[in-house]
């Protein structure tokens, strides 16, 4: 079974047609004689692997490659080189190509070069699999019914593909931030690495340093004798997430630029110089605008930290996600505290409707977790939420006027009050009794009782 597709790209005729012959019964093998035709293919339906002559006229196979990795990335490519191309294929190297073969190209070694550049895109793929698979068993549910929200979730899952694009990511406190976070790591090519979270508003000020880039032994008093490996460290080949981000010093925002800026960095106490490569994920609900005017946010560190940000809305603008959040939390804390609520009110979804959210997702969780805790039962009720009952239009704040030195004809003032209303529902829903009673809230038995009570008058 041909499994694989193979592109060569050489200007050589003879090389096209030797390779080929001896790899066409094995794989699918498309041959282009100049770099620009194979790239053009690429968009269609893209090889597994690419053999690709570095000398090439018109685009160079330099710059092939690198156009090659831009676009797609998973798409290994061999570089085919003279011999005196040394440096050459130094860079192609350094450029993220998988391997290079010699010319006169032998065969044999070739192949071998071609199974090992398929078996890791197998492995790749393998562990792809794995990731997709673990995140569906174990990620948290996360509730995204609102396109904004649904638009977030897509853009980041394809930021996450790279494995080391630093992503800051604003919002209100409560809105998702860190869940977020999650997320990317776990759909990043990182995922099998570590995710480190620093909260660095809750590290002391003068702990900052050794917390992030770790120290050697007897680096300053009260150090660990044995001296200590920095988050950073910790990180290595995974993520680390800095959460309240806008809570760093300015000291400490200096020292992580430096790091941002070259991967590289100095344990504290140590002049062996430390690389790490990790993808930054950042997050703060500070508003980093305003920090950088005040001279409290550095602004290189903002772009640096922001070559990818999302802003996550505050749930007063996504509406949509309300219901369904609650929805979700409900039968989460009505399962984990064993009650048998049977759903929740319509009041008390009117009234969830109607709040205003300063602390967002995180508030609604907590309200719902209290209700399910608390309340009676059968139904969720507005005042399990301690959510005032929302009589929405039918409640229109009345003045009325104070009660005059004489005094009024009570019983005579509620009789037209309620006649005007009576007569105004019934004109309204031409003369359609169920209809006139929806519109004064009343049920029907009631209206008709008073109808007939004025009629009788
Ligand atoms: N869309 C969602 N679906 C399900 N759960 C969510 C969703 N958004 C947030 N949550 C939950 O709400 C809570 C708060 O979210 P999170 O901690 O990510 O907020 P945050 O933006 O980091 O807040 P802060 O700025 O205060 O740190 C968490 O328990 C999280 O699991
Ligand atoms: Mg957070």
């Amino acid at each position: 079974m041909i499994s694989s597709t193979i592109f060569v790209i050489d200007d050589e005729q003879s090389i096209r047609d030797g390779i080929s012959l001896s790899l066409s019964p094995v794989y699918r093998v498309l041959t282009f004689a100049a770099a620009e035709d194979a790239l053009s293919c690429l968009h269609g339906e893209p090889p597994d692997l690419i053999l690709l002559d570095i000398g090439l006229p018109g685009m160079d196979g330099i710059s092939a490659l690198q156009e090659i990795r831009r676009t797609h990335p998973d798409v290994l490519v061999i570089m085919i080189t003279a011999y005196e191309d040394a440096p050459t294929v130094i860079q192609a190297m350094k450029l993220g190509a998988y391997d290079y073969v010699i010319k006169p190209i032998l065969m044999e070694s070739l192949e071998t070069s071609i199974a090992h550049a398929l078996e890791s895109i197998r492995l790749r793929k393998e562990v792809r699999q794995l990731q997709q698979r673990y995140l569906r068993e174990n990620l948290p549910c996360f509730i995204a019914e609102s396109n904004v929200i649904q638009d977030i979730m897509e853009f980041i899952f394809r930021v996450a593909k790279s494995p080391d694009t630093p992503v800051l990511i604003l919002g209100e406190t409560g809105t998702g931030k860190e869940f977020i976070a999650g997320a990317i790591h776990y759909q990043s090519p990182n995922f099998l690495g570590p995710l480190v979270t620093v909260n660095c508003a809750a590290i002391p000020r003068d702990l900052v340093e050794s917390e992030l880039f770790g120290y050697e032994r007897g680096a300053f008093s009260g150090a660990s004798p044995a001296g200590k490996r920095g988050l950073i460290e910790d990180a290595r080949g995974g993520t680390l997430f800095l959460d309240e981000v806008g809570d760093l010093s300015m000291e400490a925002q200096a020292k992580l630029m430096r790091f941002l800026e070259d991967g590289e960095f100095y344990r504290l106490g140590s002049t062996k110089r430390q690389q790490v490569k990790t993808r930054i994920v950042s997050a703060t609900n500070k508003n980093l605008s305003d920090l950088m005017e005040q001279g409290l946010f550095r602004r290189d560190l903002y772009f640096r930290l922001g070559v990818v940000t999302v802003t996550v809305p505050s749930l007063n603008e996504r509406k949509e996600d309300i219901l369904p959040l609650v929805r979700h939390f409900f039968v989460e804390f009505n399962n984990k505290f064993g009650r048998d609520f049977t759903g929740i009110s319509p009041e008390a979804e009117d009234a969830l409707l109607a709040h205003r959210w300063t602390g967002n997702v995180r508030e609604l969780k907590n309200l719902v977790e209290r209700a399910t805790l608390t309340g009676r039962g059968p139904e969720l009720l507005p005042g399990d939420l301690g959510l005032p009952a929302c009589t929405g239009t039918t409640s229109p704040g009345l003045r009325l006027p104070p009660v005059p030195p004489g005094g009024v004809d009570f019983p005579a003032l509620e009789r037209a009050f309620e006649r005007h209303y009576i007569d105004q529902a019934l004109t309204l829903s031409r003369g359609n009794e169920s209809e006139a009673a929806r519109l004064l809230n009343m049920n029907h038995h009631t209206f008709r009782y008073r109808r007939r009570r004025h009629k009788e008058e």
